[in-house]
């Protein structure tokens, strides 16, 4: 490629795309990060996959088709040991709640997981945050990526900061909830932070 890349994120949320572009211009990446609110135009794709990694390339590969250019998606979720994994790509709609963009259904979802790990004990509470993150060149290449950060489960919420599960989450090594962090403190431990911080040498390989 050549010239300033120009890059879609595929997302509404416009807070994703100023945190990709420095995630971006830390690794050396000379790129114009720009979200869907500028193609609005681009399909709202269903999470239909049963991997993070496939619903973001399906989300990534829909965006590329529509607007000819080079596009990167996330799925994201959280995976909880006693719970075999669950709810997983299902984190956003664990409490069966759909269209529902509020904090209600996080809060609803958060409960879930607590009930149903009200009789677990402390030294089986593990959980990680993990998340997909995806590039798709038109016609071209595909690429994805996973990050990970391993935690625990606490029994009461904590914390008002971040958003879904934080309040319950307790990344390993730490005594604090991801809700009690800075948004800067989470984003250099966090899933989507080391996914798209491996996305971005991925981008700078073929930039
Ligand atoms: P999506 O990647 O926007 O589809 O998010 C999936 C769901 O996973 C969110 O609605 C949250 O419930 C959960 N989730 C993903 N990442 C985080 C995080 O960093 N903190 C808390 N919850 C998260």
């Amino acid at each position: 490629m050549s010239g300033r890349l120009r890059l879609v994120l595929a997302t509404r949320n416009t807070k994703k795309v100023p945190e990709m572009a420095a995630i971006l211009a830390e690794a050396g990446v000379d790129a114009h990060v720009v979200g869907l609110d500028e193609h609005p135009g681009a399909p709202e794709v269903a999470e239909t996959e049963p991997t993070f990694t496939g619903n973001a390339l399906l989300k990534a590969r829909a965006v590329a088709a529509s607007t000819g250019l080079p596009a990167v998606a996330d799925d994201s979720g959280l995976r909880v040991d006693a719970l075999g994994g669950m709810p997983g790509v299902l984190s956003a709609r664990w409490s069966g709640r759909f269209g529902d963009a509020s904090g209600d259904k996080d809060l609803a979802n958060l409960h879930l997981v607590l009930d149903q790990l009200a009789d677990t004990p402390d030294e089986r509470r593990g959980a990680e945050f993990v998340a997909a993150a995806a590039l798709v060149v038109p016609g071209g290449e595909e690429t994805a990526v996973e990050g990970v950060m391993r935690g625990s489960i606490i029994r009461e919420p904590r914390g008002a900061n971040g958003f879904g599960y934080d309040p319950v989450f307790v990344p390993e090594g730490g005594d604090r909830t991801t809700a009690e962090m800075a948004a800067e403190e989470k984003n250099a431990i966090s899933h989507r932070g080391k996914a798209f911080r491996a996305l971005a040498e991925e981008i700078r390989r073929i930039s």
